[in-house]
């Protein structure tokens, strides 16, 4: 079941998000978070950091999990995930890093490394997943086509999201090609998600996520399906939703 939440700009659709997950913290210090990376979720982070700055909240019992690592990228590299939440959050916040789960981007053996994370994840219960969205309708790196029983496991990029995240790298050959993810039956286990959108590039993806049907070909349409997605987006990214007015 999907809560539509249309707001006028990122400020204030990071305060919303950071609303949603605030109760569950609150009910819950030891939560499983669920984390993304990409520009989507980054108001969210600065508002965790902002309330921690401020109130004080705590998250050393904070459990995490991150959606998605690129392969190939070691993890102190500049555009590794495992940086970025570095960048963005795990450095501002008194978060335990042995707590902080991220897949393994330089595995050597990457059969383990999906076996390992899914076995870790699976022996927690995560209770609120944040997210992204694909201009092509991916969640995490399940790309279209991904079935939606996937687990854990490594996902050739399309070119478009390899075009999409180019902006990154200093060149588009720099951008890897692969990327080890949380699969779509994964993230479908979360009590709660709370997904994010913005701008008309993302608005194609939005309306076929809500109205369309739900198949393989755009993986977050497989949502529909789940008892509790808060989707929280501007007005450029509702503009195809049939009713504008949520
Ligand atoms: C990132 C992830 C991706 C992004 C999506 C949108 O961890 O799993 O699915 O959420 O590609 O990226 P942005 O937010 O940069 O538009």
């Amino acid at each position: 079941m999907f809560t539509i939440i249309v707001k006028e700009n990122t400020l204030e659709m990071a305060s919303a998000a950071f609303e949603v997950l605030k109760e569950v913290l609150d009910k819950k210090p030891d939560a499983v978070l669920g984390l993304a990376t990409g520009s989507s979720p980054i108001g969210l982070y600065k508002k965790m950091i902002e309330d921690h700055k401020l109130t004080g909240r705590s998250y050393k019992d904070v459990v995490t999990f991150n959606l998605d690592e690129y392969v190939h990228l070691d993890r102190n590299h500049s555009q590794s995930y495992y940086t970025f939440m570095k960048e963005h959050l795990f450095d501002f916040i008194d978060i335990d890093l042995k707590n902080v789960h991220i897949p393994n981007g330089n595995a050597d053996d990457f059969d383990a490394e999906v076996m390992r994370y899914e076995e870790e994840l699976s022996k927690f219960h995560v209770d609120v997943q944040v997210m992204g969205i694909g201009s092509n309708g991916h969640i995490g790196f399940n790309e279209p086509g991904t079935p939606f029983t996937a687990t854990t496991h490594i996902e050739a990029l399309k070119e478009s999201t390899r075009n999409d995240n180019a902006r990154f790298f200093a060149s588009i050959d720099d951008v890897p090609t692969h990327a080890v993810t949380m699969g779509i039956a994964s993230i479908m286990k979360a009590k709660k998600i709370i997904l994010l959108a913005s701008t008309s590039y993302k608005a194609k993806a939005i309306a076929a996520m809500i109205h369309g049907p739900v198949t393989e070909k755009c993986p977050a349409s497989v949502l529909q399906n789940h008892p509790d997605v808060v989707v929280i987006v501007d007005k450029a990214a509702a503009s195809l939703l049939a009713d504008e007015g949520h």
